[in-house]
């Protein structure tokens, strides 16, 4: 599949934006990606001819319905899962406070649980809460010289006891990719693995089954899409998990850890995401696996391509030190950089001036970046979507070059 870039960018508005007359660079993608115009004309679809709660003998609740189960589909298409193991929620840190608190009753005190300092906090916080019920929660390192996962430190750390294993696929700080497969085969037979995808779905083909994972976690926003999260939960797993559930609601997957009314528009926008990510030229193909899983591979080789320029340009600016992953790895188009003698906020001031959007700090993967000691104000990321261009590479490169 040829990237036509042009034909690419054409459908998202937002990169029309300009700021002080130059074009808008969004390298913030890690953040959050900009949205095609699919996916914002299934919002006013949905709101204008379907608005409606569930359940009612009328055409908007019945249309409602169609969505949900629309939504479900495609999110199970991107994933690798049935419809049924999919469900939805605020977003990914809400969906997970919810499975670890599910989780927790199917724990006994002094199980364990193994987290990671790669990771984001939303994958450390719901599990290091069941510490106080009495559970043994434990981190794996990193290795600082570069932001990989410590897997002899992992293999260590599990014993038979561990139950639960909750690890990211990919770092949205370092851009690191971890082999979960690998990581699977370190953890006893019953351990649950509850995988972070946020930052790995908007970069790579996702395929639950081969991850052999018990729980994927995801958010649309990510990947072009509303802001919503999505949960993929194996159905042996799912079928037996104790959820908080209100009387009347469902009891069976994926309805029972969906609490309250879902965000419909949000579902709405998730499938035309996910339409948009197996056909991001728009030519009018149709939704399936094997075209989507074509699709995602085009657009990494594309970003992977330009995230080549990038680097290597960085890398090439006296003073400008990048943390984590080299690119003899997998890993995914994102960079965490110092500036020698910046703290990361000038340095993302400084390309915020000139229209280039970037993030500073530690982005919630508050752990790796205490533990890498950057420097004041922690990294600068900059993240590769595939609506970027080589002259946008180039714009940050020239800008970054002139703070030194
Ligand atoms: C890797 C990773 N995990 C989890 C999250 C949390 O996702 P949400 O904002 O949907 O709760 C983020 C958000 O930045 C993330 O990048």
């Amino acid at each position: 599949m040829k990237w036509d870039i042009d034909a690419v960018r054409s459908q998202f508005p937002a990169l029309k934006m300009q700021v002080g007359g130059e074009p808008a660079v969004f390298f913030d993608g890690p953040g959050g990606t900009q949205v095609p115009r699919r996916v914002l004309d299934s919002l006013e679809h949905y709101l204008v001819r379907a608005n409606a709660n569930r359940g009612g003998p009328f055409v908007t609740s019945e249309k409602t319905e169609e969505i949900i189960e629309g939504g479900r589909l495609a999110a199970a298409t991107l994933l690798g899962a049935s419809p049924e193991e999919v469900a939805f929620g605020a977003n990914m840190t809400t969906l997970n406070y919810s499975l670890s608190r599910a989780l927790l009753r199917h724990l006994n005190p002094g199980d364990e649980i193994v987290i990671t300092d790669l990771d984001h906090e939303a994958n450390r916080g719901p599990w290091l809460a069941l510490s106080e019920m009495g559970m043994e929660v434990r981190s794996v390192r990193i290795d600082p010289g570069d932001g990989s996962l410590d897997l002899e430190h992992l293999a260590s750390t599990v014993t038979p006891r561990t139950r639960v294993a909750a690890i990211t696929a990919a770092s949205n700080a370092l851009g690191t990719i971890v082999d979960t497969a690998k990581v699977r085969r370190l953890l006893p037979d019953d351990c649950i693995l509850v995988v972070d995808g946020v930052h790995f779905t908007p970069h790579e083909p996702v395929d639950v089954r081969a991850m052999d994972c018990d729980f994927f976690l995801c958010s649309a926003y990510k990947f072009f899409g509303p802001h919503i999260g999505v949960l993929y939960g194996r159905s042996r797993f799912f079928e037996r998990l104790e959820t908080d559930r209100l009387r009347p609601q469902k009891d069976s997957p994926p309805d029972r850890i969906e609490t309250g009314t879902l965000n419909h528009e949000g579902i709405a926008g998730t499938a035309a995401a996910v339409a948009f990510m197996a056909d991001p030229m728009a030519t009018g193909r149709s939704l399936d696996r094997q075209g989507l899983l074509d699709s995602v591979r085009a657009m990494k080789s594309y970003e992977n391509e330009l995230f080549e320029t990038l680097y290597r340009g960085l890398e090439s600016i006296p003073g400008v030190t990048i943390h984590g992953p080299g690119l003899d790895v997998p890993r995914t188009p994102t960079a965490g950089f110092t500036v020698e003698g910046k703290d990361a906020r000038t340095v993302v001031e400084h390309l915020g001036h000139s229209g280039i959007f970037a993030w500073d700090g530690h982005f919630y993967a508050m752990t790796l970046v205490e533990k890498l000691a950057p420097g004041p104000g922690g990294l600068v990321r900059v993240g590769l979507a595939p609506y970027n261009t080589r002259g946008e590479v180039e714009r940050l490169l020239q800008r970054v070059e002139s703070m030194v």
